[in-house]
């Protein structure tokens, strides 16, 4: 049975992600499902990434970003391209970086505990699939490292996941 294994606090942010990266590919490998892997993925981010209060993701499901594994407290379910930090990464087809989401226009408070976000699209031959999200109760909580970092934990999942 896979194991996560937690880096000390005063690892680097670029030995955790490493050590991230290769344990989701471990985690994922020889699984398909898109579902699955998602849920295993949130829960590992969510264990091993200091200072979050949210993890998970969002699937297209025709027009808009519907609701999917997570971890954290209850979500709301659905979310128009182009609204709140999540339909922007769909619409702008990059990631989101909000330092402050009482600064971001129109971000949709789930948690009000959420301070700062960080949103990476799912993207697989050129077709956006959903989203992957991450909330911090502190404030700046993600810079381009983590940015980059998380990108790299979505292609591991884009990789390994039959979408
Ligand atoms: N804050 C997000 C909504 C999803 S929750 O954070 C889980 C947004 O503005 O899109």
């Amino acid at each position: 049975m896979f194991q996560a294994q937690t880096l000390p606090s005063s690892a680097s942010k670029r030995d955790l992600y490493a050590s991230l990266a290769q344990q989701l590919a471990a985690l994922l490998e020889g699984e398909p499902d898109a579902i699955a892997n998602a849920a295993n993925m949130s829960a590992l981010i969510y264990q091993l990434l200091p200072d979050l209060n949210w993890s998970g993701f969002y699937f297209m499901r025709g027009p808009e970003l519907v609701l999917g594994p997570f971890q954290g407290k209850v979500a709301c379910v659905r979310i128009a391209v182009g609204r709140g930090v999540c339909g922007t990464a769909v619409e702008r087809r990059a990631s989101v970086v909000v330092p402050d989401v009482d600064a971001f226009p129109g971000h949709i408070a789930c948690d009000g505990a959420s301070r700062s976000e960080l949103v990476v699209p799912l993207i697989k031959n050129g077709q956006v699939f959903g989203v992957l999200d991450l909330d911090s109760p502190h404030p700046n909580r993600f810079d381009e490292e983590d940015r980059e970092g998380c990108e790299r934990l979505v292609r591991i999942y884009l990789e390994a996941s039959a979408l």
